[in-house]
């Protein structure tokens, strides 16, 4: 049906009505200019994005279908990354809930608020590999791991798009960005991108793979350049991978005047080439800029392009917007969706915030803490109440008059039991003005406890927003230090975009729990962590480093022909004085940092304590197309219940080409009463640890297996077992 509808279409369009559909404008916000009314009643617009005025948007459709010659409905996009007015915790702090529920949950949401001003269209998720918490982007992505990334992919485009696009509430999603963005050279955004066919493939391309299987309606190119051909104008990436490999029938639209910067690249002379490149690497739509608006006609003209090319973009386009409904109805009425920030989509944002903080540290179980064994509190930092920074980056639409702060939130808990007295320290995270030491270190003195608060303001990270020093920004270290010296109990919440290094920190503070930036509910959802109303049970989707040195620092790394080991490592301050070797251990270690992460993947600490062991597969050997299953009992073993995200690792201990020390291949949110213990069980089958081998083909090979279970991927707890190849 949907087929016959668009050919019928395609028959009574012109050229220039068939560019308009590929060309994306910008809405200005708030109301309707001139140019865009003539260019939407002149068919020139296929969509336009960032306009969330719900008269605008609806205003916008009307004249669409109404004024323009074939009476085509527009795509309306918007950036709806975590959250549109209930903002839920950023990304990659969703990540560290490791559930694919909370995700899901979380952009059901964020689809049904934003569709209710008109948005039909997002942009996420952004399923960038992300290794380098330098890079402002890693904010915003789902973290180091591709299993990890793919699984949390998935459920955020089935969270945005629902079962049928054309249901209420749902909007299409769009997966990027493709590809290898994430890998910027020093963690500068829009930086080179130099990455081996064996990374793309075996590390940085499967999340896409999983979002083109799981159906997302959209593809955005990145803006990177990938090993010295733009990805909006790789030609290889967009038809070789995505279209003839992996089949994917959705549009692919550029990133925002990505293809007008191919020129800037210096991979085109003019925007001519660069629409010409464009069209042939396969983008469907342009992001703003107008090189196709322009340019197009005349490539056709001139005998460049053929007009197939365009009707099957334009077809894919069109396709989309009959998915949606939008030929049937382009209008939004408000009142058949949620209204927005409603009490259970604060309810949901509370829980995923809950759900993603990690608590690192917890000395002598100084927490949960005890509102009746406390009579005050030194709140202390520049994140205790703000609600705005506690939003994070990418929030177009959030405001923070919805948010409630920590200090809100803590004071509202705890009533008049315990007196709360607050002292900023600093102006902002990033301020270097130790005026405000004073007071901090005098409320501390004065207090039973201290609550700091301190970490990033959300500018800090987002899209070109990288750092070259990961530590706590301004005298943030510095006011620390100050608080401790007073000797009192010192529980640190820290909220930042990225893996902050808290090497230099750690040991002055008796707890830390990482909230990222947590959202509009991040001071309740801390308030119930701390005094134990919850428990954590975050686990960190990416390494964080001891120094920025380290970078880039992963749990999946290749094991080298001289792995570091504790007893080859030496620290340079260990090396006496005019030492007259020159042999020191000969492994891959740096002299002045241990060669570990602060805290590894997948580390999270809980108010309970679980232990694993019985590690045990099912078979010792399997033929190929075989499966074995993994199983391990964990036990809670301390005095509270427990939710516990137990965690399956391989290695594939020799193959055609090197493999990874370890690779995540499944994991488990349990729970757990006290003392009670689970027989936690994984499946694996022989394509779960295929690999793109050294002919670029993606197969399992026979040979020995190490599996591990665990709740890090520091995890000791192994097993083995072996793919049976013909001679076995
Ligand atoms: O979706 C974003 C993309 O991630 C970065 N550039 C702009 C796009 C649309 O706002």
């Amino acid at each position: 049906e949907v087929d016959s509808y668009i050919d019928d279409l395609l028959l009574q369009m012109t050229l220039s009505e068939k560019v308009g559909q590929m060309s994306q404008c910008s809405g200005v916000g708030g109301f309707l200019p001139n140019e865009l009314v003539e260019d939407i009643q002149g068919g020139k617009v296929g969509s336009v994005i960032n306009e969330v005025n719900l008269d605008v948007v609806n205003e916008m459709q009307r004249i669409a279908v109404e004024e323009s010659r074939l009476g085509i409905p527009l795509l309306i996009g918007r950036d709806v990354i975590h959250g549109f007015k209930t903002i839920f915790p950023i990304p990659l702090g969703q990540a560290a809930s490791w559930s694919p529920e909370v995700v899901k949950l979380g952009a059901k949401i964020s689809a049904m608020e934003s569709a209710s001003v008109g948005v039909n269209w997002t942009f996420a998720p952004m399923i960038d590999i992300s290794r380098d918490p330098r890079w402002g982007r890693v904010a915003e992505s789902l973290g180091e791991d591709p299993y990890l990334c793919s699984e949390l992919g998935k459920a955020m485009i089935t969270g945005f798009q629902g079962d049928s696009l054309s249901a209420p509430g749902a909007i299409a999603a769009c997966a990027k960005h493709f590809a290898g963005y994430g890998a910027a050279e020093s963690g500068r955004d829009y930086n080179t991108v130099n990455l081996s066919e064996h990374e793309l493939r075996n590390v940085y391309l499967p999340p896409f793979k999983a979002a083109a299987q799981a159906g997302v309606a959209t593809f955005m190119s990145a803006f990177n350049e990938l090993n010295g051909i733009p990805a909006s104008g790789n030609e290889w990436l967009m038809k070789q991978v995505l279209r003839e490999e992996w089949g994917y029938d959705g549009f692919v639209v550029s990133d925002w005047e990505s293809i007008k910067q191919l020129t800037i690249h210096g991979f085109c002379e003019d925007e001519k080439m660069a629409a010409f490149e464009a069209i042939n690497a396969g983008i469907d739509m342009e992001m703003v800029s107008r090189s196709y608006q322009q340019h197009l006609e005349a490539l056709i003209d001139e005998g460049k392009l053929e007009l197939a090319q365009i009707d099957i973009m334009v077809r894919r386009i069109l396709t989309l917007k009959y998915e949606l409904g939008l030929f049937d109805n382009p209008f939004t009425d408000p009142k058949t969706l949620p209204t927005l920030l409603n009490p259970s989509h604060l309810l949901a944002a509370k829980e995923a915030a809950i759900k993603s903080c990690v608590l690192l540290k917890n000395s002598e179980n100084k927490l949960p803490l005890d509102k009746h064994q406390l009579q005050s509190i030194a709140v202390i930092g520049p994140l205790a109440d703000d609600g705005y920074e506690q939003l994070g980056t990418w929030i177009f639409d959030g405001e923070a008059e919805h948010s409630t702060s920590c200090l809100a939130a803590l004071k509202d808990y705890v009533g008049s039991e315990v007196e709360i007295k607050f002292a900023q320290g600093l102006e902002t995270s990033r301020s270097e003005q130790q005026a405000g030491f004073d007071e901090a270190v005098n409320l501390a003195h004065e207090s039973d406890l201290v609550l700091m608060f301190l970490g990033e303001e959300s500018i800090l990270s987002g899209e070109a927003h990288c750092r070259s020093n990961i530590n706590l920004p301004g005298a943030q270290e510095q006011l620390i230090e100050a608080v401790a010296a007073t000797g009192k109990s010192i529980v640190l919440v820290v909220m930042a975009g990225r893996p902050l290094t808290l090497t230099n920190v750690i040991d002055k503070v008796d707890a830390v729990l990482y909230a990222w930036h947590p959202g509009t509910m991040g001071g309740p959802a801390i308030t119930e962590l701390l005094f134990g109303i919850k428990a954590p049970s975050g686990k960190l989707p990416i390494s964080f480093p001891r120094v920025v040195g380290q970078i880039p620092l992963y749990y999946s790394q290749k094991h080298t022909g001289k792995p570091a080991t504790d007893e080859s490592f030496v620290h340079m301050k260990d090396i006496p004085q005019r030492a007259q070797q020159t042999s020191l251990g000969m492994a891959a270690t740096h002299l002045d940092t241990h060669f570990t992460p602060l805290f590894p993947f997948g580390f999270g600490l809980s108010y309970s304590e679980c232990h694993y062991r019985d590690i045990e597969v099912s078979h010792t050997a399997i033929a190929m197309g075989g499966t074995v299953t993994i199983t391990a009992q964990v036990s809670n073993v301390g005095k509270r219940e427990c939710e516990e995200v137990v965690q399956l690792y391989v290695r594939d201990l020799v193959a055609n080409v090197t493999r990874p020390v370890k690779e995540l291949k499944g994991f488990q949110r349990i729970s757990l009463m006290a003392g009670e213990s689970q027989v936690v069980s994984f499946s694996l089958h022989t394509d779960d640890v295929a690999f793109y081998d050294r002919n670029m083909v993606l197969k399992a090979e026979p040979g020995l297996f190490d599996v591990w279970i665990g709740g890090d991927s520091d995890t000791r707890l192994r097993s083995q077992f072996s793919i049976k190849g013909d001679d076995m």
